[in-house]
Formats: C-alpha cells, sequence, structure tokens
C-alpha cells in the first residue's frame, strides 16, 4: 500500500482550475519532491491532500484512507496520527512557546510526550536554547526549523513539506535534506517535499514536475543538482 496517493485531482479557486487531473504517489519509505514555477498548484496540492482544501475533486489515499471523504473532525485527527505538515507560512501557534508547539499534535491527542524524542529533534533542528521563546521572539529561520520539528515529533507516515529550507542558509538546509534522508530510512516515513531549489530536489530520490496544476515530468535525481537544473530548465523554457 502507497503511503500517499492521489488520483485525478482537480481543484479551483473561483473559475481558476488550479490543479489538473493531477495525480502522484509516493511509497512507504520514500523520499520524493515536488518542483514547479510560482503560482503551479504546488501549495495547493499540499492543502487538498492534508485535507485542508476540502472542495477538489479526485481521492488523496492514505495508508488507503480517502482523506477528502472525512469530516473536518476526523480529517484533523487523521492527519495529527499519520502526517507531519510543514506549512510553507509555518502556521505556529504565536501564543505558545517552540516546546509547545512542537509536542502540540501529540498533546491534543492525549497521547505521552517522548521527552528522549523531543530533546533529539531539538538538538538535531539546533533550537537548542529557544525551548521557552514564543514564534514571534525568534527568526524566520528558527520558526521554520520549529515548524520542521514539530511535523517530525509525532512520527508520522506521511511528511508533507511546503519549501522547508526557504529561509535556511546552506548549510542549514543540508543538515535538514539529511536528517528528513535519515529518518525516512529509520522511520520509513514517506516524504514529499515543495522545493525551488535544486540543491534540496536532489537530496530525493525521485523529482516531480508540475505545470498548470498537472504533473508533467518525473525523472531519478542521481543526487545530482545539475541534472534536477537541467530538466527543471527544459521543462519548463
Ligand atoms: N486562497 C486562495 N484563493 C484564491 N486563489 C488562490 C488561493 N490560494 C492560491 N490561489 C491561486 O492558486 C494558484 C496556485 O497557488 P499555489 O499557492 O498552489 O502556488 P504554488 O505553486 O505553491 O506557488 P509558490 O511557489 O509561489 O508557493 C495561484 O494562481 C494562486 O494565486
Ligand atoms: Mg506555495
Amino acid at each position: 500500500m502507497n503511503a500517499l496517493e492521489a488520483i485525478s485531482l482537480s481543484s479551483f479557486y473561483g473559475a481558476q482550475k488550479v490543479l489538473e487531473n493531477f495525480s502522484i504517489t509516493v511509497a512507504p519509505g520514500e523520499f520524493v519532491t515536488l518542483m514547479g514555477p510560482s503560482g503551479s498548484g504546488k501549495s495547493t496540492f499540499l492543502h487538498v491532500a492534508t485535507g485542508l482544501v476540502r472542495s477538489a475533486e479526485g481521492q488523496v489515499l492514505i495508508n488507503g484512507s480517502d482523506i477528502t471523504k472525512m469530516s473536518d473532525s476526523k480529517a484533523a485527527r487523521f492527519r495529527r496520527r499519520h502526517i507531519g505538515v510543514v506549512f510553507q507560512a509555518y502556521n505556529l501557534l504565536s501564543t505558545a512557546t517552540v516546546e509547545e508547539n512542537i509536542v502540540m499534535g501529540v498533546k491534543l491527542d492525549k497521547r505521552p510526550i517522548d521527552k528522549k524524542r523531543l530533546s533529539y529533534l531539538i538538538d538535531k533542528l539546533g533550537l537548542g536554547g529557544l525551548e521557552k521563546k514564543k514564534p514571534d521572539e525568534i527568526s524566520g529561520g528558527e520558526r521554520q526549523r520549529t515548524a520542521i520539528a514539530r511535523a517530525l515529533f509525532p512520527e508520522p507516515d506521511l511528511i508533507l513539506a511546503d519549501e522547508p529550507t526557504g529561509n535556511l542558509d546552506i548549510k542549514t538546509s543540508k543538515d535538514i535534506c539529511s536528517l528528513l534522508s535519515e529518518i525516512g530510512k529509520t522511520e520509513k516515513s514517506a516524504i514529499l517535499l515543495v522545493t525551488h531549489d535544486p540543491v534540496v530536489a536532489a537530496a530525493a530520490k525521485k523529482v516531480h514536475f508540475i505545470k498548470d496544476g498537472a504533473l508533467v515530468k518525473s525523472i531519478e535525481t542521481c543526487n545530482d543538482a545539475a541534472l534536477v537544473s537541467k530538466a527543471y530548465l527544459e521543462t519548463y523554457s
């Protein structure tokens, strides 16, 4: 069974068609990226796949369950249990501290807080010393890393991340790609990451290209950023 299987998604904002017959699959433990120009529908796809945009036609099967058919409350619970999401705008709770944001989903589910995992992620994401700070008291990159820690904390089956390294320096960005690869391998999490950065895309096994809301090409990256750049330019020129 695939971790994520989106089948023939179409989505509209008013009269504008944003996704058109968009299909994609991610197997358990697979790390893929999604690239495409600004406005091509990447964030919209992630919002549909997480059950936050409910208007789409088609199916989104996560571990075989169709999130588009669930009620809002069931989709929210399902998301907390199975999907780690890093939103493009982070969506951190401004009144909660870094640490409270990271554990929020697990706490809402009244599940025990794994303190060892919390320390591991705080350390791996370089958030040590910031645990008690609020989102508006830390930098943009620190907020982004808090959002990544929050997505990874519950050991989700599927990680959906929208430009999670967009605000990070080259070294931190590289470290985060390594962390995601490692988590994908050790925890068998499937990862779909949206990025504009060919170096980040090359950290994944496969890259998919979206154009005007449709998936138009997929390639093996061979861990080669130059190959990804070339394919990108060929697709969109
Ligand atoms: N809430 C909304 N209401 C109306 N139109 C929207 C809304 N969100 C996005 N759109 C439109 O849908 C299209 C796709 O937007 P989307 O955010 O999915 O693009 P994207 O590929 O994520 O771009 P970027 O790389 O800039 O993040 C754009 O034309 C955008 O203007
Ligand atoms: Mg976007």
